[in-house]
């Protein structure tokens, strides 16, 4: 969608609609909504009064100008209750607004910056959540659809309208960055979406090939032999009984640039998980095609990252490979050996995620970095105990925690932290190896991220487990926000992002180097 933004007054605006919003139980309108207001001659407000208009979060109501405006219609979107308002709220009311302009079939719209002017919230903030809320609630996978039946036109063109010149230049920095943030979690739901004949390891690495011609980013991708040669034992058992080769995707961006941290990026690639010997129920394997959301996730962050040219260190990797029974495929009992030297005994092949996690972690000791974040659909136990609304978050560093819970809150990709207590370790024994990889039932999630603790060192390290937000539930009792629409989420590009931009606004203080 093309975004503008202008100086003006919207109810000058001409074009098919606009939107003006309030928020719930306000007794006047103000701002953009009054002036519009007055020149439909008090419309809004009779409307307020009749109680057809109650600034509801999600409500609509469309008004016809009958010509005292040049746009034909004004739309009034609620903002909900004023004590809860934020940029969760702006998001959703654009969303709301963009969704009933597609189903008006309009190929374009003004709006007001909800929230512009509201006590003392930035607007470039404002500017950046109305456009995350538009284009991510225009999302459509429509790339493998033959025909254009019910493909509602696309939105093309949105005119944000701000009042004062001096305050064009934040609304369009903030509505920019939040179009780099939209496109890219856009792409990550792309390739979450995508089945696993389409999106299999060579495409995805091929995914981040093509990420390279952005500025600062390179990339390598290494095959099963160079895998081998690294000693990646953990990750190559699981690729062993799938005939579409593995590989692993490191994506760099700002390598080699000195004076700068280093953070790592790590995200789980399944392309698909049939679960391989210990195989899933039928109903079980439907979404396996998007076990690879947190490398979608990992690889659309680090484009965003390129465009706003953070001065950041980043290194992505990416272990993708499937996970598939066959003939050659790893077994129940077998011991894999990681590039860490650890034996592991593997007791469950369904447990194949924190396998290939393991040699991606151990390999991301190899840059020394500030930090390292995974990002893993990685168990089913996360959704049982968080439900579809925070990720889980396991880390060994309270710091780099509460960054991860900052960025969460702002960016509304809410994580809840869970403990690593060292007594969940017991779980994790095995008779004949160094650790098993999955141990008895009870606290599935943590002892997961236990289990990728054993190869992080004590490197500062986080594990975000998104297996019950990388999908957005069809039930219908439990909607999901309107800017997310059924199936893939992409969630993590906005949560990395602003992890990182605040990274750079505030870096942690610098310990003085240890001496030997
Ligand atoms: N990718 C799955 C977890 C998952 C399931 C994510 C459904 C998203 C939707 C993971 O590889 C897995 O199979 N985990 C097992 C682990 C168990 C065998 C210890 C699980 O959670 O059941
Ligand atoms: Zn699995
Ligand atoms: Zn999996």
């Amino acid at each position: 969608m093309e975004i503008k933004v202008r100086t003006g007054q919207l109810h000058t605006e001409d074009r098919p609609l606009i939107v003006v919003s309030l928020f719930e139980g306000a007794a006047e309108c103000s701002g953009a909504t009054d002036m519009v207001d007055k020149a439909l001659h008090g419309q809004i407000r009779r409307l307020m009064r009749e109680g057809d208009i109650t600034g509801q979060a999600r409500e609509t109501a469309l008004i016809y100008t009958a010509e005292s405006i040049p746009a034909l219609r004004v739309l009034v979107v609620g903002l909900g209750k004023e004590e809860s308002f934020g940029l969760e709220a702006i998001r959703i009311a654009s969303a709301t607004a963009a969704q009933r302009v597609r189903e008006l079939k309009l190929r374009s719209f003004g709006s007001m910056i909800h929230g512009a002017g509201w006590n003392d919230l930035p607007l470039e903030d404002a500017a950046q959540a109305v456009v995350e809320g538009a284009e991510l609630a225009l999302y459509q996978f429509r790339e493998l659809k033959s025909s254009a039946e019910d493909d509602p036109k696309p939105v093309v063109s949105l005119a944000l309208v701000v009042p004062d010149a001096h305050q064009v230049a934040a609304a369009q920095e903030g509505a920019a960055i939040g179009q780099h943030i939209a496109a890219a979690a856009n792409l990550a739901r792309d390739l979450v979406n995508r089945p696993s004949n389409h999106a299999t390891p060579a495409a995805l690495a091929r995914h981040a090939q093509a990420m390279a011609g952005e500025p600062g980013m390179t990339c390598t991708v290494l095959d099963e032999a160079e895998m081998a040669a690294l000693g990646m034992g953990s990750l190559l058992g699981v690729a062993q009984g799938s005939d579409e080769p593995a590989k692993f995707i490191i994506l760099e961006y700002n390598a080699g640039r000195e004076h700068m941290d280093t953070l790592a990026l790590v995200g789980k690639g399944i392309t698909f998980d049939s679960g391989g010997i210990s195989l899933k129920a039928a109903q079980k394997m439907q979404g396996c095609k998007g076990d690879m959301a947190g490398a979608a996730a990992v690889l659309e962050a680090m484009r965003v990252a390129a465009r706003l040219q953070l001065p950041l260190h980043i290194v992505g990797l990416i272990p993708s490979t499937e996970n598939m029974p066959s003939g050659k495929a790893c077994k129940p009992g077998d011991v894999v050996r990681a590039m860490n030297g650890k034996t592991i005994e593997v007791v469950n092949t369904d447990a194949e995620g924190r396998l290939i996690l393991a040699d991606a972690l151990a390999y991301a000791l190899r840059y020394r970095p500030q930090a390292i974040i995974d990002l893993a659909t990685l168990t089913n136990a996360i959704a049982v105990a968080l439900g579809h609304q925070a990720a889980g978050l396991f880390s060994n560093d309270d710091d780099l925690a509460a960054r991860l819970d900052a960025a969460g809150r702002t960016s509304h990709e809410r994580v809840w932290r869970l403990p690593l207590f060292e007594e969940y370790r017991r779980q994790l024994k095995s008779d004949v190896a160094d650790l098993k990889n999955c141990g008895s039932e009870p606290a599935g999630a943590i002892t997961a991220a236990v289990f990728l603790q054993q190869f992080v060192d004590d490197l500062p390290w986080a594990h975000l487990d998104i297996a019950g937000r990388a999908f957005a539930s069809t039930d219908e009792d439990e909607p999901f926000t309107p800017y997310s629409p059924s199936m893939a989420t992409g969630f993590g590009v906005r949560l990395l992002v602003q992890f990182l931009r605040d990274w750079v606004n505030s870096p942690p203080h610098r310990h003085a180097t240890k001496r030997w």
